[in-house]
């Protein structure tokens, strides 16, 4: 909403900006500003030491959190993403906040990863239920697993697709909306806000 929008800031640096501006002109889907603010304030209530991150893209997002003051592990399959991220990170001066694997994160070894306070899956969204079973493993106590783009841009609400692949797709994100809410070992809300983001707290 515009009228929020405007009264509720983020602030950006101009390293923030300049991925910002690279994601709109390389069409590299970044978290939206809503999300960040959500995701921000959970940072800061759970007081997170530690996150994990399925997805890094141009490492904008991971960028964010460890400005937080969290350490940041973060998992892209892509080696020229994980290349420009790298570099990123290090002009962010955070390179000793957060570590990227170029991995793909349902291959990789979980055993070289920690214990993470908040993980955020932002992947590929076919494959959400099994990043949630497989890092699930990974949460403290109370720790708590945000996924984007439930929504996918409202067309969980649609009907009509313009090719098989996509309804497909679609298909697998409400699949993985309904079967995140039955989860009995987590409490999860779905909320409108960004893309659309569940926050699913460990009981
Ligand atoms: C939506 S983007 C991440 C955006 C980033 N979290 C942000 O908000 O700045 C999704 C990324 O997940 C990566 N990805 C897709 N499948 C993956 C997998 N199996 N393992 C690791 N990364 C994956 C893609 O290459 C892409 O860069």
């Amino acid at each position: 909403m515009e009228y929020l929008d405007n009264l509720n800031k983020l602030e950006f640096s101009n390293l923030d900006i300049e991925l910002r501006n690279y994601a709109k002109e390389n069409d590299v889907p970044i978290i939206q500003d809503e999300g960040l603010h959500f995701l921000r304030q959970v940072i800061m209530l759970k007081n997170a030491r530690n996150i994990l991150e399925v997805g890094t893209a141009i490492g904008y997002s991971a960028i964010q959190m460890a400005k937080l003051g969290a350490n940041v592990d973060t998992i892209e399959i892509n080696e020229e993403s994980y290349k420009i991220a790298l570099e990123n990170v290090k002009k962010a001066n955070l390179s000793d906040k957060i570590t990227i694997y170029n991995e793909d994160a349902l291959l990789i070894d979980i055993s070289k990863l920690k214990k993470y306070d908040l993980i955020f899956i932002d992947a590929a969204k076919a494959q959400y239920i099994n990043f949630f079973n497989k890092f699930k493993v990974l949460l403290n106590d109370k720790g708590v697993i945000v996924t984007d783009n439930l929504l996918f841009h409202g067309l969980v609400l649609e009907t009509e697709f313009k090719s098989r692949n996509l309804r497909q797709l679609v298909n697998k994100i409400r699949n993985y909306n309904e079967w995140l809410l039955e989860q009995d070992d987590f409490d999860t809300t779905i909320y409108n806000i960004g893309d659309g983001l569940a926050l699913s707290i460990k009981k």
